[in-house]
């Protein structure tokens, strides 16, 4: 029986994201490009694999000079995707299997190909001149960074047709829109509008903190920017209850917290300053990184929640780090200049961790259990590899291999047809790495990520809990402490239905987490513990746990008892990279 959506309107805080980037995902018509058809097709193994929500690449109509990043045409699905009524198609096909859907939403710019842009640049007083940002001069906003620096110059762009500069944040393809306008503010409620009455479950808002410029500031997280979201949010909370809203704001956590509001703008955000921290965490063996940022990361406000990560479709952005942090990630994970893309390196896990499966466990180990919901990014399930040699950020957005035949069973397209050529390497190529190897290879990386999502599954406590770090004496170990008094049987309801809804196997592994969910009480405080060895060799700690004495230990994966906790000091030994999660009852 399929899974069912849950009907907690709080469901992004304990659900697990998953990436697609549809170009990549599965070709179903055969010309070379994923499409929304496809995607459908693909639903089933999404919803074995165990994720709770599909975040989508911009699907808008889009000359594509920035993987769809550069809209030429918000109210339309690109034709190489399918249409409106696919992604309609989509969305249900997706709630039937107990899976929701947000897509991106670009406000912040449009390509220079938006029918906007055009009609903008034609002129100084036609109906949309004031909707884009134009001055006769390029010396405006002299504090706002470049972005792209590798790639841009000046935030100002010449546009010989109107005789003017025009302001971008991104590519100067990418001109940025006025929110000063309110003709702009209002298309672009309305097209949020447009898209949610698909049944979509929320959005991903690019580049959010760049809305709005102001004089002697850096043009971000302003506070006009905030009262936009707010009015955004309202619209949102009045009309399509239940919805997401996820922020891309690669900010510090001071400013990141901001777009949350006071729970009345976004309900999650990024936590851009961790990411970065996990992988230089694992390559100088020490906590540090990990735990001084956790440490300047303020409380949630109700109802929020933080979107972890260790890759996604961009390069592994560099932007929240010192300049020394910064040397030392690239000396260490980007060596080789072709990797370097922007403030950041363009590569995908595996590669980055130098293709080592228990290092590739430990990372999401930890993504699956710091405070806030995991996203995966499609593919690194597999620990599929990346091709440096491609321009831009496509090294990390090659097609999903999903066989060891032609195209890796991505696409029935020739070769030379394809919008990206598949990995062939002999370590990352298709014919090694693939969905079918791994879904029959009981020991694969993709068996273990499924496993681990549906041991998360069972314990809220890693969506909701709080966090506490113990000092461990060992300063290679990373330990703290998640926990969460349930505040009425919702969550056991929960489970209950899911367990219910699952045969064979899964369901005989829910109902022994359903015999730990009768050992504590309603209203008992729910705790585990989560253990990582950030170095190759075998280490030993100690922990002081003197305020759980007499508890018991459980080892969460296999339920294996593990000694009760005596006096304070609990000693344990981990193997190189390994890592333990124990509930605590
Ligand atoms: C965001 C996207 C990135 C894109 C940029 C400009 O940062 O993640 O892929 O290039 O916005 O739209
Ligand atoms: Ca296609």
């Amino acid at each position: 029986m399929p899974r069912s959506l849950t009907e907690n309107p709080r469901w992004y805080q304990t659900a697990v994201f998953y990436e697609v980037f549809i170009r990549g995902f599965f070709d179903s018509n055969g010309d070379g490009i994923g499409d929304l058809r496809g995607l459908i097709d693909k639903l089933d193994y999404l919803e074995w694999l165990g994720v709770d929500c599909l975040w989508l690449l911009p699907f808008y109509s889009s000359p594509m000079r920035d993987g769809g990043y550069d809209i030429g045409n918000y109210e339309e699905v690109d034709a190489a995707y399918g249409a409106r009524e696919d992604l309609i198609k989509l969305v249900d096909e997706a709630h039937a299997r107990g899976i929701r859907i947000i897509a991106d939403l670009v406000m912040n710019h449009t390509s220079d190909q938006h029918i906007w842009f055009q009609e903008s640049r034609s002129s100084g007083d036609n109906p949309k001149a004031d909707w884009y940002i134009w001055r006769d001069d390029d010396s405006g906003w002299p504090e706002a960074r470049i972005i792209f620096t590798d790639v841009e110059q000046s935030n100002w762009a010449w546009d010989s047709e109107r005789q003017q500069y025009y302001w971008h944040r991104f590519y100067s393809h990418q001109p940025d829109l006025n929110y000063d306008n309110p003709e702009v503010v209002e298309a672009m409620l309305s097209i949020v509008k447009l898209w949610l009455d698909t049944g979509l479950d929320g959005f991903r808002l690019d580049a959010v903190p760049y809305l709005y410029q102001r004089d002697g500031t850096s043009g971000e997280n302003l506070p006009e920017t905030h009262a936009f979201l707010r009015r955004l949010r309202s619209e949102i909370d009045a009309r399509y209850p239940g919805r997401v809203l996820l922020a891309e704001a690669n900010q510090w956590p001071t400013d990141l917290v901001d777009y949350f509001g006071s729970s009345d703008e976004c309900h999650m955000c990024f936590h851009f300053p961790l990411m970065p921290r996990m992988f230089m965490a694992v390559r100088r063996e020490q906590r540090l990184p990990i735990t001084e940022i956790l440490a300047q990361t303020p409380e949630l406000p109700d109802g929020c929640q933080w979107g972890l990560f260790l890759r996604n479709h961009d390069e592994l952005t560099l932007e929240m780090v010192s300049d020394e942090d910064r040397d030392f990630m690239y000396a260490e994970y980007g060596a080789d200049p072709r990797m370097k893309r922007h403030l950041g390196i363009s590569r995908r896990l595996a590669p980055l961790v130098e293709n080592s499966r228990p290092l590739a466990e430990l990372l999401h180990a930890m993504l699956f259990s710091l405070p806030g919901s995991p996203v995966l990014y499609y593919g690194d399930e597999l620990m599929m590899g990346d091709n440096v040699y491609l321009g831009d950020r496509d090294a990390v957005r090659t097609p999903m291999q999903w066989t060891p035949d032609r195209n890796g069973g991505f696409s029935r397209a020739d070769f030379a047809q394809l919008y990206l050529p598949p990995l062939m390497d002999p370590v990352y190529g298709y014919q090694a790495v693939n969905v079918e190897a791994e879904y029959r290879d009981q020991g694969s990386f993709l068996h273990w990520v499924q496993k681990m999502l549906s041991v998360r599954r069972r314990h809220e406590v890693f969506g909701l809990g709080s966090i506490e770090i113990l000092a461990v004496d060992n300063p290679s170990v990373l330990a703290f402490i998640r926990s969460y008094y349930p505040e009425s049987s919702l969550a056991v309801k929960d489970s209950e239905n899911f367990a219910g809804n699952l045969e064979g196997d899964d369901a005989s592994q829910i109902s022994t987490s359903l015999d730990f969910r009768e050992d504590s009480k309603e209203g008992e405080e729910r705790c585990v513990l989560c253990i990582f060895n950030l170095s190759r060799f075998a280490q030993p700690a100690s922990l002081d746990l003197a305020r759980f004495k007499e508890r018991q230990v459980t080892e969460l994966l296999g339920r294996v008892p593990f000694p009760d906790i005596q006096e304070g000091d609990y000693r344990i030994t981990l193997g190189p990279h390994g890592f333990y999660w124990f509930s605590i009852t």
